[in-house]
């Protein structure tokens, strides 16, 4: 049987990190994989992560099964933390969160909730989109179509566009959108975009599926909500998916939940029996630690000021690269680009630069990134900063 199987070629990004490892030079820079870095190129354990393990693992008591929606206290404070103590879609009980494994595992469930119902929506993503949010979604079923996201040019988004697309959507369609940190741009909707957006979705009765992964890495961590906030104040339905993988640095953990909103507790209640028999039949349940950490860390206040501290300073961290990326980009006489990566936000920006010159880079200069010239600012180096700005110059 297993004979008809060919070898897939290697994970794009996964074959650049092996390639950079591989490079002897010793000036190199790897803008490759999206984790956030240290100034040392390390991904650490933040310091509220291991307090709140190390507490975990004294007081657990036993490991039997939790159910398939996982750990509720982590449920319940997450969409706290996403949506505010006091939303309405929380106070009028319309809204349920399941716990997932990871970001991914939570986009995954809300793809199969929506080939459930029946329905068969088109779901549309922006051009460009995170790369995996194609087969996370198009593997459950769904057909997936773009709507004009990004002009790479000016490096900002295409707004007019996207709403005229948006407009004219079939009633019953989905919208994904990136609730901050637009990955790959790192170009965010500005909340009066959002509120636009909002308007549209109601008068054409299109259901939002908002995929926030990086809350606190752009602007804040309140401020990075208030997209998902307000489309949740404003929709009749929504699917939110969470991941706690990079605000919490707990990647492997595999942490994350889904967000179901409909039109009252009841049909709320009876969509969230079928996020959990989806679980059922395929993982059965998300794995536990990391939910855990994250409910340690959430339900104890010296725990959050910990961890909303380190937040702060990887986000800090993140601004300072991009700034002096951007000045150094401006001194090459590349305002326009140097312009348009000051005011994206989060961990991505994306190069107007073609396959080909990513390739350059990489050969001549050292300098590794995908080919569609997407770049983690985390994985600048500020001593390089210089040599960064001239090489992408270079071949812009
Ligand atoms: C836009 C976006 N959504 C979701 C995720 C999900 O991440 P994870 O499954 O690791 O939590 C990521 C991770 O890179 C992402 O960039």
């Amino acid at each position: 049987m297993f004979e008809n199987l060919q070898a897939l070629p290697e994970d794009p990004i996964l074959g650049l990190l092996a390639a950079f490892r591989a490079d002897t030079a010793t000036r190199k820079i790897d803008l490759g994989v999206g984790v956030y870095k240290d100034e040392r190129g390390n991904t650490p354990v933040l310091k509220a992560v291991r307090a709140a393990e190390q507490a975990v693992l004294a007081d657990q008591q036993t490991k039997t099964y939790l159910g398939p929606a996982g750990n509720e206290q982590f449920n319940a404070l997450m969409t706290e933390l996403v949506l505010g103590s006091k939303h309405t879609a929380v106070t009028s009980r319309r809204v349920r969160a399941m716990q997932a494994p990871g970001g991914c595992g939570a986009l995954r469930l809300g793809a199969e909730l929506l080939v459930t119902t029946g329905a068969k929506p088109t779901v549309h993503v922006s051009d460009p989109t995170w790369s995996n949010h194609g087969p996370l979604l198009s593997n459950a079923g769904l057909v997936l179509e773009k709507y004009p996201y990004f002009d790479a040019r000016t490096g900002t988004v295409r707004f007019d566009a996207m709403l005229e697309r948006l407009n004219a959507l079939p009633a019953g369609d989905v919208v994904l959108l990136h609730g901050c940190c637009h990955n790959p741009t790192g170009a965010d909707l500005s909340l009066d975009q959002w509120r636009k957006v909002a308007d549209v979705l109601v008068q054409r009765r299109l259901v939002p599926y908002v995929d926030i992964a990086y809350q606190g890495l752009g602007e804040g961590i309140e401020a990075d909500a208030e997209g998902a906030r307000l489309i949740a104040a404003t929709v009749p339905e929504a699917l939110i998916a969470v991941s706690c993988s990079k605000n919490f640095g707990l990647y492997r953990e595999r942490v994350g939940l889904l967000m179901v909103l409909t039109q009252s507790e009841a049909q709320t209640n009876a969509s969230v029996s079928h996020v959990r028999k989806i679980a059922r039949g395929i993982y059965s349940m998300p794995p536990d630690h990391g939910a855990a950490i994250v409910a340690r860390i959430l339900s104890d206040t010296k725990l959050t000021e910990d961890w909303r501290a380190e937040l702060n300073a990887m986000r800090e961290r993140m601004m300072k690269l991009r700034n002096a990326f951007s000045a150094a980009l401006a001194r090459t006489g590349k305002a326009e680009v140097a312009a348009a990566i000051a005011n994206q936000r989060g961990m991505f920006s994306m190069l107007p630069l073609k396959p080909e010159a990513a390739d350059t880079l990489r050969e001549k200069h050292h300098i590794y990134m995908t080919r569609d010239g997407r770049i983690n600012i985390a994985g600048i180096d500020q001593d390089l900063v210089d040599f960064l700005a001239e090489s992408v110059a270079s071949v812009l």
